[in-house]
C-alpha cells in the first residue's frame, strides 16, 4: 500500500514575467514503511519536491499536480490548518538548513518538549525530549536542554532538529541531506537511528542525499533526478548494479574506485543548465555522450520494465555499447 502518491507534480518560478519549471511533471509513490532515496546534482529539484509534500514551498513557487495524496489525505486540497495538523503529527521534515526550523529565542530542549506537548497528551514531555537528545548522540543533555540554538555548534543544532523531527514517531519522515554537515561517526549514529525508527515504528522515509554510499545503506528504492525530471527509478541494488540511464551510469562512475584501472568513459562533462535554459527534448541531452536526433526533439517518457523505470530513448543501445568497450 502506498502511503504517499504523487502524480505529475510540477513546480515553477516566475523570472522576467515568465514561469520556468524547476520540477517537471514527476510522479512517484512510496510504500508504507519503506525508505525512498532521491539523488541528483545540486539544483535538480530534490528539496522542492520534498517541500511540496508538506506545502512549504518558497512564496513565489507555483505548484501544480494531478495528485499528492498522503495516507488518504488529499494534500492538494488541504488548507493551512489541515497541513499544520499533518506536519509534526504524521509527517516530519529534517531541513537542509538547520537554523530555519529552530526558534532562536527558545531553549532547544524546550523546543523539543513543546513539539511533544503540542501533539500529544503527556506529562513526560521533558523526559521524552532528554531521551531523544541522548539518542541523537548529544552528551550532557541536561545542560544542552537549557541552551539557545546560537550557543550550539552547527552539528549539535542539526542533531536537535533531527531529534525534533523524530520525537513524535511520524508516519513519514522527510530527511533532506540530514547528515551532510555532520562528521562520519555522528553520521553513522543518526543513520542508524533513522533505520531503527523505520524498523520499530514503520516510519516511511524520503531520504535526500548526494551520497550514493549512504543511499545504498539506507534506501529500499531510489529516484534519480536531473533538471527537475525523474530520469531513473529502481530498487536500490538494481539501480546501483544495473543502471540504465547514461546520467546514472555517470554518477556511479564518478565515485572513486581504486580497483578500476580504465579511465571511465562516462565522466559527465559540462554543467547543469539553469531553469531558464531547459532544452526542448531530453533534459540531459546537452551533456549526454550518446545523444541522437530524437533526444533533441522530444522528452523521453519514463518507461518501466517491472519496477525499473528509465527515461532515455537509447538506453538499450547504450548498454550494448558499454558492454562492447
Ligand atoms: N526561491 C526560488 N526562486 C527561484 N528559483 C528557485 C527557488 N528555489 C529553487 N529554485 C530553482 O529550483 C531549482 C531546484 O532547487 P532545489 O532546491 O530543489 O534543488 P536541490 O536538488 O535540492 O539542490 P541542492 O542539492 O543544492 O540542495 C534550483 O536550481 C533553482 O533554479
Ligand atoms: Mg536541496
Amino acid at each position: 500500500m502506498a502511503i504517499l502518491s504523487v502524480k505529475n507534480l510540477s513546480i515553477s518560478f516566475p523570472i522576467d514575467k515568465q514561469y520556468y519549471q524547476a520540477v517537471d511533471r514527476i510522479s512517484f509513490s512510496l510504500s508504507e514503511g519503506k525508505i525512498l532515496g532521491i539523488v541528483g546534482e545540486s539544483g535538480c529539484g530534490k528539496s522542492l519536491t520534498a517541500l511540496s509534500i508538506i506545502k512549504l514551498l518558497p512564496p513565489k513557487a507555483l505548484l501544480t499536480a494531478d495528485q499528492i495524496c498522503f495516507n488518504g489525505t488529499d494534500i492538494l486540497a488541504a488548507d493551512e490548518h489541515g497541513m499544520r495538523e499533518l506536519r509534526g503529527n504524521d509527517i516530519s521534515m529534517i531541513f537542509q538548513e538547520p537554523m530555519t526550523s529552530l526558534n532562536p529565542l527558545i531553549k532547544v530542549g524546550k523546543q523539543i518538549a513543546e513539539t511533544v506537548t503540542l501533539h500529544q497528551k503527556t506529562n513526560n514531555a521533558a523526559k521524552e525530549a532528554l531521551e531523544i537528545m541522548k539518542q541523537v548522540g548529544l552528551n550532557n543533555v541536561e545542560d544542552i536542554y537549557n541552551q539557545y540554538p546560537h550557543q550550539l555548534s552547527g552539528g549539535m543544532r542539526q542533531r536537535i532538529m533531527i531529534a525534533m523531527a523524530m520525537v513524535l514517531k511520524p508516519r513519514l519522515l522527510i530527511a533532506d541531506e540530514p547528515t551532510t554537515a555532520l562528521d562520519v561517526t555522528i553520521q553513522a549514529q543518526i543513520l542508524d537511528l533513522m533505520k531503527q525508527l523505520n524498523r520499530k515504528f514503520g516510519t516511511a522515509i524520503i531520504f535526500i542525499s548526494h551520497d550514493l554510499g549512504v543511499i545504498r545503506q539506507m534506501c529500499d528504492e531510489v529516484i534519480v533526478m536531473y533538471m527537475g525530471n525523474i530520469i531513473e527509478v529502481a530498487g536500490t541494488e538494481e539501480l546501483l548494479f544495473n543502471p540504465q540511464h547514461p546520467y546514472t551510469i555517470g554518477l556511479l562512475a564518478a565515485i572513486p574506485n581504486p580497483s578500476r584501472k580504465k579511465k571511465s568513459l562516462f565522466t559527465i562533462a559540462g554543467r547543469v543548465p539553469g531553469i531558464t535554459e531547459r532544452p526542448a527534448g531530453c533534459s540531459f541531452a546537452t551533456r549526454c555522450g550518446f545523444v541522437t536526433e530524437p533526444c533533441l526533439r522530444s522528452k523521453p517518457p519514463l518507461v518501466y520494465q517491472q519496477s525499473h523505470g528509465v527515461s532515455c530513448f537509447n538506453y538499450q543501445d547504450i548498454k550494448r555499447e558499454i558492454k562492447d568497450v
